[in-house]
């Protein structure tokens, strides 16, 4: 799978570090980032192919390309407003817009709270065309005991979500658990 990862200014770019470290070694991965360089640094020594978000000549941005797959995570709410209104002014808004137009699947991880009205609006708008919204919710059912944990059952999730295989968190089983039905 060519998978595009994105990170934008939202708090929680330790979760879209994660996400791309945990992705398997069959994934080409490019990822695209703000210009803070405390990402590139953690960043610049992975398998991946970097790119600054000013780069919007390069070729994940063309439909040609074939990528499969584009998340945004974190995906601030100023990103998330310039995609639901067909917005293309860096490489991260214009390879949603291509992964729009060329019916690939694109998954956000909008970070805020609460949600303004205006973000809502522009979610259920994606949602409607078959972008994936998947805010980083905690869930409880998987009794994580660290925020490594917790952070593994969000990006499992995700994962889930884009069909990758995975067995990042304890998936819900009604015999085993000691949790309460009625949660
Ligand atoms: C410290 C800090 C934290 C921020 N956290 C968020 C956030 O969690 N979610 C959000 O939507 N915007 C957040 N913002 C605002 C965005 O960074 C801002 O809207 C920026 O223009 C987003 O640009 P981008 O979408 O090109 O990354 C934050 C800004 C700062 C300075």
């Amino acid at each position: 799978m060519k998978i595009v990862v994105a990170i934008t200014g939202a708090s929680g770019i330790e979760l879209g570090v994660k996400f791309i470290e945990l992705l398997p070694k069959s994934c080409e991965v490019f990822v695209v980032v703000s210009d803070s360089a405390k990402i590139v640094q953690k960043l610049e020594k992975k398998r991946v192919k970097l790119y600054q978000n000013s780069e919007i000549g390069s070729s994940i941005a063309s439909g040609s390309f074939g990528i499969d797959a584009v998340a945004i995570i974190p995906c601030s709410t100023n990103t998330l407003a310039k995609i639901a209104c067909g917005v293309a002014d860096n490489l991260t808004t214009r390879v949603a817009s291509v992964a729009i137009k060329e019916g690939k699947t694109l998954l956000l991880a909008p970070r805020e709270i609460p949600f303004s009205p205006i973000a809502l609006e522009n979610m259920l708008k994606l949602s409607r065309l078959g972008v994936i919204i998947a805010p980083p919710t905690l869930g409880y059912y998987s009794n994580p005991s660290s925020l490594d944990e917790m952070e593994r059952f969000i990006i499992g999730k995700w994962f889930d979500r884009l069909g990758i295989e995975n067995n990042l968190y304890k998936r819900w089983d009604d015999e085993k658990s000691d949790i309460s039905r009625d949660i």
